[in-house]
């Protein structure tokens, strides 16, 4: 099939990416033109795994193209993604100015009828508004226009994977047609007939995805659905550190307890310093501010915020607790972005801690695998190392911000070595509190002795 990517960030590089290696011819564009040209020579201007890979292929088989005039990806496709920026307002209400835009854009552009996918996290409610957009502002009423909400569900870091390999494919829509329409276009994916790059076109046989119609607002509602429990789900767990702190248990123990249970599962019981990303918090606010709006109480969303938000005061108890004065000291810093195997720092907690330090007059020491130049950007203040124990040489104390596992993997013995004080703070568990101590370390964590 033919299709436009409207949206070259994250969302859009990856869908427009995985759709062409598909099989599908796919026009992306984007209002960044910057971001046009680096695409057009080649380049790619985020970092996810394979998505490199599998450009230059769609590219070499001539099935992905780019363009920075809007209307020739509009004209080009049978079907549109809209996979635009959705940012949080100062009220925690989703920004859908960029979405109203590109509405306006395809109404006046296009020529001839559309399947308008939503692919953008939006509130419920807004296809229907997407729907009269797009008909207001048509410049010939023949013209028809369909509209579809499909969400996805990929996760920074492993978003091409999980484009190949879903656990459902949901599809919210007006007519049985958009919904054969979608159908076509992921037969690939549903019959598993594309080469995979994650698994180097030998994917291990497993559960075929599942391809849910439903109407369009219960899709909307289904992403905000799945990224609050989510949410929620580490901030029990959360919840449970700090009890077992005050109980003296152990928070591994008793997650991976409850984890067995199918009914709840092991995944996102990481007890520490708390979800960020672009993704959690905007979306849980979202959903704060869209259930306020129709008048029901989501209570237990607001104490998961509150929750996460209260993860870096607790860290900061920790580290008071361990060094007593902050300033003056030379403090380690490992992990800048949000979570491993990315490079985003977009609400990342370790931005806060490093915040929290510098207020205090720390000496910073960081690093970082992939983060680095982003968060040089925002704090030119702090001492950048590629090697984590160049960071860690003659540090006061060293803080575990983010899981990379080339972290999990460091050599405590050498880095003790090298540090002023052996005094490891450990915001995401990485580590046995007494293999640490056995090392001769003061080691703290979250919910473990
Ligand atoms: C999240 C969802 O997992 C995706 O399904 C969704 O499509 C995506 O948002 C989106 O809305 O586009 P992502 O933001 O890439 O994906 O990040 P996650 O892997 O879900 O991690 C979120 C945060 O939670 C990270 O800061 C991570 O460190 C933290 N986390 C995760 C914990 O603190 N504990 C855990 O047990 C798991």
């Amino acid at each position: 099939m033919r299709l436009s990517v409207i949206g070259c960030g994250y969302v859009g590089l990856v869908t427009g990416a995985c759709l062409a290696e598909a099989g599908h011819e796919v026009v992306c564009t984007d209002i960044d033109r910057d971001r046009i040209a680096k695409l057009q020579a080649g380049g790619v201007p985020i970092y996810e795994e394979h998505l490199e890979e599998i450009l230059a292929s769609a590219r070499k088989a001539g099935r992905i193209s780019y363009t920075a005039v809007a209307g020739e990806a509009i004209r080009a496709g049978e079907a549109i993604f809209i996979c635009v920026g959705t940012p949080p307002k100062e009220s925690g209400e989703a920004d859908l100015s960029a979405i109203d835009h590109v509405a306006r854009q395809i109404a006046a552009e296009a020529k001839t009828p559309k399947l308008v996918i939503e692919k953008s996290t939006v509130p419920a409610r807004t296809g229907l508004e997407l729907s009269r957009a797009l008909s207001a502002y048509s410049r010939n009423s023949n013209i028809k226009f369909r509209v579809a909400s499909n969400p996805e569900f990929l996760r920074e870091g492993t978003a091409v994977g999980d484009f190949f390999h879903p656990d459902r494919i949901v599809v919210g829509v007006e007519d049985p047609s958009s919904a054969a329409e979608l159908r076509e276009i992921y037969r690939p994916i549903l019959e598993k007939s594309f080469r995979c790059p994650v698994h180097d076109g030998a994917c291990p046989a497993g559960q075929k995805a599942e391809f849910l119609v439903t109407t369009i607002s219960s899709a909307e509602l289904i992403k905000h659905a799945c990224n609050s429990f989510l949410a929620l789900k580490i901030s029990y767990a959360n919840v449970i550190a700090d009890l077992c702190e005050k109980i003296g248990a152990n928070v591994e123990e008793v997650t991976r307890a409850m984890g067995l249970d199918p009914r709840i599962g092991g995944q996102f019981l990481n007890a520490g310093l708390g979800y960020g990303g672009f993704c959690f918090p905007k979306d849980v606010q979202a959903f704060i501010y869209l259930a306020a709006k129709v008048g029901v109480d989501f209570d237990i969303l607001k104490a998961a915020e509150r929750v996460n938000k209260q993860r870096i005061e607790r860290f900061f108890e920790k580290i008071h607790q361990a060094l007593w004065v902050v300033k003056g000291k030379r403090i380690a810093v490992l992990g800048l972005a949000f979570k491993a195997n990315t490079d985003d720092i977009r609400f990342a907690p370790a931005l806060e801690v490093v915040k929290g330090l510098l207020q205090e007059g720390a000496i910073v020491h960081t690093t970082d695998p992939e983060a680095m130049s982003r968060t040089k950007a925002l704090f030119p203040e702090l001492h950048y190392h590629e090697d984590p124990y160049d960071a860690l040489r003659d540090a006061d104390a060293a803080l575990i911000c983010t899981e990379w596992d080339s972290f999990r993997k460091l050599d405590w013995q050498r880095a003790g070595g090298l540090m002023a004080r052996k005094l490891v703070i450990d915001g995401r568990n990485l580590y046995s509190p007494q293999e640490m101590r056995n090392l001769g370390f003061e080691y703290y964590s979250f919910g473990r002795e």
